[in-house]
């Protein structure tokens, strides 16, 4: 049996697959099992964002699985602890505490645990198009509705306002509001986000109402809005909490709740806790990478090579819109795009869907050479005019 049989054969049948196995990864660019080369402008869900097997990141990795795996939460942890301390260093001038978890889902989990818990109150407002994790608890407070099927049992506490619309926060609110969580670009919804003022008017909003701000940086954040390491920071926001995942350990399994400081001087010992959190691997990588993200002139890269790549798909004939930030990118068409992902896969370029058939995301690694923007640029060029002149 090859990879695919196998797999057919024995593991749960959740996820929809394209027929090929990657063996082999450097930056930007992957092998499949029969030598064919990809270039990587989706890096495995937003994750990848040191690219493959980035130098850095492989030796601490390595260093580490040499001296020591895995020890829990009942003993301090260096790797942890100095983590801690850099991300909270990426977050000033506003003081932050740290929760390090293993997922999206469970950080946003914890984040509405502690709201919930601190306010007394049950109730949660998000918006519609959000998305915020597969749990049952996240998928009620996700507004990519496809997703309710599985009958959420939050559901019922949670509202969906509409982004960039304050009228629309404001009358979902009521006394038993304990917090509103935003995903501030709506990466799977399509890329939809709001103009900066709606940010702070929400957070004002908040504020006045004494309910907490959580949001959501599993995507924008760790460098991939393009301007900072985080969205929130970027445009001058202090939410009293913000959650991220995806880009934080290059690919190992790791997530953090950064609960402001006002917040996390009420938490307590047996409010929450995980057994793999915090493990040791996975920060070392993590820092690896938060030590990449602030070293100098990194940033600025990711700024660059954002404009040149939106640049260049927005003279592409056919393509109605970029959308996004960063190297957080929606390109938006006027028709169905679903045959996009599959004709680039062919032609050896890897780009994701989103649950708007008009728009495909690039989420390329931030680690993205010129020379592979360029090749990037010439495939999607050429797949996109090709088909329509079939
Ligand atoms: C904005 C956002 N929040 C939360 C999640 C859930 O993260 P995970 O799949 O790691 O649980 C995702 C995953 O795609 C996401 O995009």
């Amino acid at each position: 049996m090859n990879t695919v049989e196998k797999d057919n054969e024995f593991s749960l049948n959740v996820y929809k697959r394209y027929p090929l196995t990657l063996v082999k990864g450097k930056g930007a660019r992957l092998w499949d099992d029969t030598g064919k080369e990809y270039i990587d402008f989706y890096a495995g869900h937003a994750v990848c964002s040191m690219g493959q097997c980035h130098p850095a990141v492989t030796e601490a990795i390595k260093k580490q699985a040499d001296e020591m795996t895995f020890y829990s939460n009942i003993f301090y942890s260096k790797p942890a602890a100095d983590l801690a301390e850099k991300i909270a260093s990426t977050l000033l001038p506003h003081p932050y505490k740290i929760y390090l978890t293993n997922s999206g889902s469970e950080a946003n989990e914890a984040a509405v645990k502690i709201a919930r818990k601190l306010s007394g109150k049950k109730k949660i407002i998000s918006f519609t198009n959000a998305f915020h994790g597969r749990s049952i608890a996240n998928i009620g407070i996700t507004g990519v509705m496809s997703y309710h099927k599985f009958e959420p049992n939050i559901t019922s506490y949670t509202s969906f306002a509409t982004l960039g619309d304050m009228d629309s926060v404001k009358g979902l609110y009521d006394e038993d509001t304990a917090a509103v969580i935003c995903e501030p670009i709506q990466s799977i919804g399509g890329m939809y986000m709001a103009d900066t003022p709606f940010y702070h008017d929400l957070q004002a909003f908040c504020r006045d109402k004494g309910i907490l701000l959580i949001i959501d940086e599993v995507q924008t954040g760790c460098g991939r809005n393009g301007s900072d390491v985080w969205f929130s920071r970027a445009i001058g926001l202090h939410p009293d909490i913000i959650t991220t995942a995806k880009g934080i350990a290059a690919g190992l399994p790791l997530s953090a709740v950064m609960v402001a400081s006002h917040v996390a001087d009420k938490v307590e010992v047996y409010d929450h806790a995980t057994t793999f959190g915090g493990g040791a691997i996975p920060c070392i990588a993590s820092l690896a990478v938060f030590n990449t993200l602030t070293s100098d002139g990194f940033m600025k890269e990711v700024d660059r090579k954002s404009k040149k790549i939106i640049d260049g798909v927005r003279a592409i004939p056919g393509v109605k819109n970029v959308l996004g930030m960063g190297l957080l990118l929606g390109v938006e068409f006027d028709s169905d795009v679903a045959w996009l992902v599959k004709a680039c896969l062919d032609r050896g370029l890897i780009i994701g869907s989103s649950s708007r058939k008009t728009v495909v995301r690039i989420t390329p690694p931030l680690v993205i050479t010129d020379k592979d923007i360029d090749a990037f640029l010439e495939i999607f060029t050429s797949v996109i005019s090709h088909h329509d002149a079939e």
